[in-house]
């Protein structure tokens, strides 16, 4: 029986992995895998990634090269372009992207060419289980059927399962090994022995009846954080409009020790996740005559925040009676957030984008991000690359103002706040002392 073999398998750690996309999710956890004794193969469409890992170096930032290497080293870890080798494979996890369209509808091509080419290569005895983010019903309306139509039978040729990956970049408190993960099967065999499977390389696993609970269950986790960064976002612009310090409030607000969370106001929402998700949701919601209507009010108030950072400069440039044309605009950070290097969806791209098209001489310093493109599709200013520039004493001096957008921990904001002549912190990443001691005129989100 496909359920015992593979239990066997997987118990004595004989089970071999194969993970599709090699990415934020896909990387860490098929080392993960591999550093608790599994082989595994990983398979990509590009080949400058399949070359990195098997040159044993990680171009993930919570991925150590030397864990990885010595993967790659004991012989348990290869990535491949070729696919024809998931037939190898015992168990194989999807991890590939699901982005959207420009109409914001999900984008599923990836998902479709994935399952397609584990369609095509699968054999009897294989666990297929689905990682990427998805609306509820992709598991048991897509992948299944197709796996079915070549012949298939669940639970005797093969299992199915969900399971939401939560991995948050950047984050060395929580890693791949100590974040819960929740497993939802298309059948009970299924979610038995995916649980089983990522038991043996997570501390909690979280079974739930079904696929589709498991789908929505990590849609509801991200459009939480949408809906509360919404909130907040929304705070702020009141807080500023009353005249008072978001900041404080916040902070005085979190000391209550129950029912409260705190959420923080930002340049805007970025990354994979937290602006794309929510549009699953409503999209299958839509699909049922359901109109989820705090998810499009987190989503406008949320995608205004950008174009409020540049009024926030732009008044704060008027009062020293400059114009955001011609102005010399230092960009502080520009990834999606603190300490990485992921630029997706990051706000500073559209705060860029708009002191451009307002004739703004706009540079940047981000010690993570070497260069940053704009897509021609989206922009209304200048659409040139930009190149990190070093933050030298010069290039702090010689800007009319500096905009804080993601608060990098190793950047002297010290030295910022001695040589700018305005700051904008859109984070809070000055600490009260520095903002006490600052030359510079501060104006906070
Ligand atoms: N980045 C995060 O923090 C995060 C967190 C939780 C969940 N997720 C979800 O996980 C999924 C993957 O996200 P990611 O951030 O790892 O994306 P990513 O872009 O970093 O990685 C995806 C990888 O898949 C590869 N790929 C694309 N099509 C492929 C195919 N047909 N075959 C093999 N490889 C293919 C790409 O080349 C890329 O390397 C998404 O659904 C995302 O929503 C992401």
């Amino acid at each position: 029986m496909i359920k015992d073999d593979l239990q066997l398998l997987i118990s004595e750690r004989r089970a071999r992995i194969g993970v599709i996309g090699l990415g934020y999710v896909g990387l860490p956890l098929i080392v993960e895998f591999c550093l608790k004794g599994f082989n595994a193969i990983g398979f990509e469409v590009d080949e400058t990634k399949t070359a990195e890992v098997n040159a044993g170096r990680s171009y993930i930032v919570d991925v150590a090269s030397e864990n990885l290497k010595k993967c790659v080293d004991d012989g348990k870890l290869t990535a491949t372009t070729d696919f024809s080798r998931l037939a190898e494979c015992d168990v194989i996890i999807i991890c590939v992207p699901t982005p959207l369209r420009k109409t914001k509808d999900p984008d599923m091509s990836y998902i479709l060419t994935a399952g397609g080419e584990i369609q095509r290569y699968m054999r009897p005895g294989q666990l297929i289980i689905l990682e990427s983010t998805t609306y509820p019903g992709t598991t048991d309306e897509i992948l299944q059927p197709m796996f079915e139509e070549k012949g298939f039978k669940l639970d005797v040729d093969f299992l199915l399962a969900f399971s939401p990956e939560r991995v948050d970049p950047g984050n060395p408190q929580f890693q791949t090994h100590n974040i819960p993960k929740v497993v939802g099967g298309v059948s009970p065999d299924s979610t038995d022995i995916a649980a089983m499977l990522y038991g043996q390389i997570v501390d909690n696993v979280f079974p739930v009846s079904s696929a589709r609970v498991a789908e929505a269950a990590k849609l509801w986790e991200n459009t939480f954080r949408a809906i509360n960064i919404g909130m907040a976002n929304e705070m702020a612009k009141l807080c500023n409009a009353l005249g008072i310090d978001t900041w404080e409030v916040v902070t005085a607000a979190a000391t209550k020790p129950f029912g409260f969370m705190p959420f923080y106001p930002g340049p805007g929402i970025g990354g994979h996740c937290i602006p794309l998700d929510p549009h699953y949701l409503s999209w299958k919601a839509r699909q049922h005559g359901f109109d989820s209507q705090f998810i499009s009010l987190a989503e406008q108030v949320n995608s205004t925040m950008p174009a409020y950072v540049v009024e926030l400069a732009s008044t704060a440039l008027n009062d020293d009676k400059k114009a955001v044309n011609g102005s010399k605009i230092l960009i502080l950070g520009v990834a999606y957030k603190k300490d990485i290097d992921d630029m997706r969806e990051s706000p500073a791209l559209s705060i860029i984008d708009l002191l451009r098209a307002d004739g703004a001489d706009v540079f940047y310093h981000d010690p993570f991000v070497p260069k940053v493109t704009f897509d021609h599709a989206y922009t209304i200013g200048d659409a040139e690359p930009l190149y990190n520039k070093e933050l030298s004493d010069d290039l702090i001096s010689n800007s009319d103002c500096v905009i804080i957008c993601t608060e990098h921990s190793n950047v002297d904001y010290d030295r910022v706040c001695k040589l700018a002549p305005l700051v904008v912190d859109t984070r809070n990443a000055l600490s009260s002392d520095l903002r006490d001691n600052s030359r510079a005129r501060i104006v906070r989100l």
